[in-house]
């Protein structure tokens, strides 16, 4: 078990667009096990490879109460998305205390590669679906304040620079 630093917003490295995982072999298991490890060791329920600084295309996700119910995605693609979107309560790792409104869509089916290589499609709606939205821009080098206005993201950024300020001394 390996914990791995997650990267702060407004880190510039969160910016970075993730490339599609060649093969998944022993390295990737590794990465696998220890992004959960890191997952539920800070109680989140989605983790992308971006925000512990590996850009490739992969994450993990365990939106289950019992948190025993891992679900990795290896490149994944969103292949169908409901017309109607709502307006859903956000946080992020990445962003540590700040909470607000994004729009997702309700529903999305995303077709990815799970942790053995296997390509599936997982049919999701509610937190799922939100997750995986996420989760998605993460690898695209999106953060979820990124949605918010220029106000508000100016407030978190100094919010999140003086938290890590405080932190170093
Ligand atoms: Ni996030």
């Amino acid at each position: 078990m390996a914990l791995l630093p997650i990267l702060c917003y407004p880190d510039p490295r969160l910016q970075k667009v993730a490339k599609t995982v060649a093969t998944v072999d022993a390295r990737v298991t590794t990465l696998i096990a220890d992004m959960l490890d890191t997952m539920y060791e800070a109680s989140g329920i989605g983790l992308a490879a971006t925000q512990v600084d590996v850009h490739e295309r992969l994450i993990v996700i365990d939106v289950s109460e019992e948190r025993d119910q891992p679900l990795v995605l290896i490149n994944p693609e969103l292949i169908w998305t409901s017309e109607d979107k709502h307006l859903n309560e956000e946080g992020c790792l990445s962003v540590p205390g700040i909470y607000d409104g994004v729009e997702r869509f309700n529903a999305v089916h995303a077709r990815a590669l799970d942790e053995h290589g296997q390509s599936r499609v997982i049919e999701a709606d509610g937190l799922l679906a939100v997750c995986i939205q996420h989760e998605m821009d993460h690898l695209m080098g999106k953060v979820f304040v990124e949605y918010l206005s220029p106000l508000k993201r100016g407030r978190i950024k100094t919010k999140m620079l003086k938290a890590r300020r405080e932190e170093s001394v």
